[in-house]
């Protein structure tokens, strides 16, 4: 070989050993990357695992923070407010009756004929449309003006042109889902805002009474006999179907819960006096907090960055509307810790830009390439050409955020049960009743309702199996979870009915 020919060739080895070195340094880097990202993932799930026993605290300290919330005004984050519904429909309910339907994403409007003499609901119709975005943080006037128009169309459309000018007086039942401090069965304060609603000139106000100018500005001659929260609606048609109805949950863009309470344990109200010894307590436990809940430091950064810091802290666990901006803030931590998805796409730090639905429909992608998380990733968040594997760790952050906010509101219910002594162990202050105590358990139902549990199926999954591990395999088949479809409005409905006749003074207070 001479001098030229073994130039080349050392200059050839150097070169491969140079190319060589490259790719086992980017293999390392990217192993190292992949470990950074692995270390994310991991630790999203040690900080939002919710073992049995977690579970278990959480139902207690519901239960705890409902006496404390009866007890006394601002005695807990619970705020356990009085609803003035001490009847539910009983079937004898007759005539037609509208509903109006607000708070969700969706806003409704319904008309229900109603049979009478236990023959039930003969018809209902729903027209539902999206709220504007825009009116979510306009004025009052704005708001309660669209939805005075929206029902006048409907009802035009609905009886005739002609007839709805001279129709008598009709009787609507206005679901309200924000907190109210009712005034009375048909009127109430709104005390707060919450899912991204913000009108600061409507809160302190009577949520009755700007509906009512509204609908005399269009000359719609209609009154509001029932204003009731979206779970008290569902606790109302639950229990028109059934008689075991002991409370109702929502789990929507927001979350609740309303139940049955005896009226002497409604402490903070001395002398409550009820027809029926009882009323629907609405809980509003979006605001609950417990330091059993399994945070993260996502929420954490959720919570500062949403216009209501520190409150409605379990909602923002739990709920469709703030689930999808979690595992959004999960994809971005994911994204800057390496370059698994490429440069940092600048809609990751759009806040909200993962909607829920989306978020679910990467869940619940069963293609084996994943089709459906790549083309989301793709065309809602910038992010092209996502690997398979890095594919499958996306459909894992919504599966462990997921499964957090479905055990957690199966605990919340459990909470619920214990406190009214529906657990099948005697309730929060009997104590345990030690072997056969599902001897005394009886048939408990619990009315469903919002696009999270009804359209979901991997939470409703998750939530079902953590009410039977919380329960025990032998009190879980008395507790039944049941959708009741529409039932914040026709609920609504029914609950105008019963209160419509003018005089009934149930509730007293002293
Ligand atoms: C509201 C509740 C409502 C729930 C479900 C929460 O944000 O505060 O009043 O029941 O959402 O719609």
């Amino acid at each position: 070989m001479g001098k030229v020919g073994l130039g080349l060739a050392v200059g050839w080895a150097a070169a491969t050993c140079a190319i060589a070195a490259v790719i086992v340094g980017r293999r390392v880097r990217r192993r190292r990357e992949w470990r950074r990202v692995m270390a994310v993932v991991e630790e999203l799930e040690e900080a939002c695992s919710t073992p049995v026993g977690r579970l278990r605290q959480v139902v207690d300290a519901m239960a705890v923070e409902m006496h404390a919330g009866l007890a006394s005004e601002g005695g807990s984050k619970l705020k356990m407010l009085i609803t003035f519904v001490d009847r539910l429909p009983n079937g004898s309910e007759k005539d037609t009756y509208y509903a109006l339907d607000l708070g969700g994403t969706y806003f409704r409007v319904l008309r229900v004929q109603l049979g009478g003499d236990r023959s039930g609901i003969l018809r209902h119709d729903v027209e539902r449309q999206p709220i504007p975005q825009h009116l979510m943080t306009s004025t009052s006037e704005d708001l309660f003006d669209f939805i005075a128009s929206s029902l006048q169309e409907f009802v035009q459309k609905e009886e005739g042109v002609s007839e709805a000018s001279t129709v008598k007086k009709r009787e609507l039942g206005f679901t309200f889902s924000f907190p109210v401090k009712q005034t009375s069965v048909s009127s109430g304060i709104l005390i707060k805002w919450t899912k991204g609603f913000a009108i600061e000139d409507m809160v302190g106000r009577d949520v009755s009474e700007c509906l009512q100018q509204a609908m005399s500005k269009k000359g719609l001659n209609m009154r509001v006999a029932a204003l009731v929260n979206d779970t008290v609606g569902t606790m109302a048609l639950g229990h028109y179907h059934d008689k075991d109805t002991v409370a109702a949950v929502i789990i929507g863009t927001g979350t609740n819960a309303c139940y049955w309470e005896r009226a002497d344990a409604i402490i903070k109200c001395q002398g409550l006096l009820t027809t029926s010894g009882g009323m629907v307590i609405n809980m509003e436990w979006g605001n609950f907090w417990s330091t059993h809940l399994p945070r993260t430091s996502y929420d954490i950064e959720l919570d500062v960055d949403s216009p209501n810091p520190n409150d409605q802290g379990f909602e923002k666990m739990i709920s469709g509307m703030y689930l999808g901006d979690i595992v959004r803030r999960v994809i971005l931590r994911m994204s800057q810790e390496a370059d698994i998805f490429g440069p940092v796409s600048p809609k990751l730090s759009e806040p909200f830009i993962l909607r829920t639905p989306l978020m679910a429909a990467m869940h619940e992608d069963n293609s084996s390439d994943l089709r459906e998380v790549a083309r989301i990733l793709n065309e809602v968040l910038g992010i092209p050409d996502v690997p398979l594997k890095v594919r499958k760790l996306v459909v894992k952050v919504c599966d462990v955020v997921t499964q957090r906010a479905a055990r957690l509101a199966a605990a919340g219910t459990v909470g619920i049960l214990k406190k009214i002594g529906r657990d099948g162990r005697g309730g929060v202050t009997s104590g345990r009743i030690k072997g056969g105590s599902h001897s005394k358990m009886r048939r408990t139902a619990v009315a469903i309702e919002g696009g999270l549990y009804t359209s979901y199926s991997m939470f409703r999954e998750y939530m079902n199996e953590a009410m039977t591990e919380i329960l025990g395999e032998d009190i879980s088949p008395y507790v039944i979870l049941k959708i009741t479809e529409d039932g914040s409005g026709i609920g609504a409905a029914l609950l105008a009915a019963t209160y419509s006749s003018p005089g009934v003074a149930n509730v007293q207070l002293l």
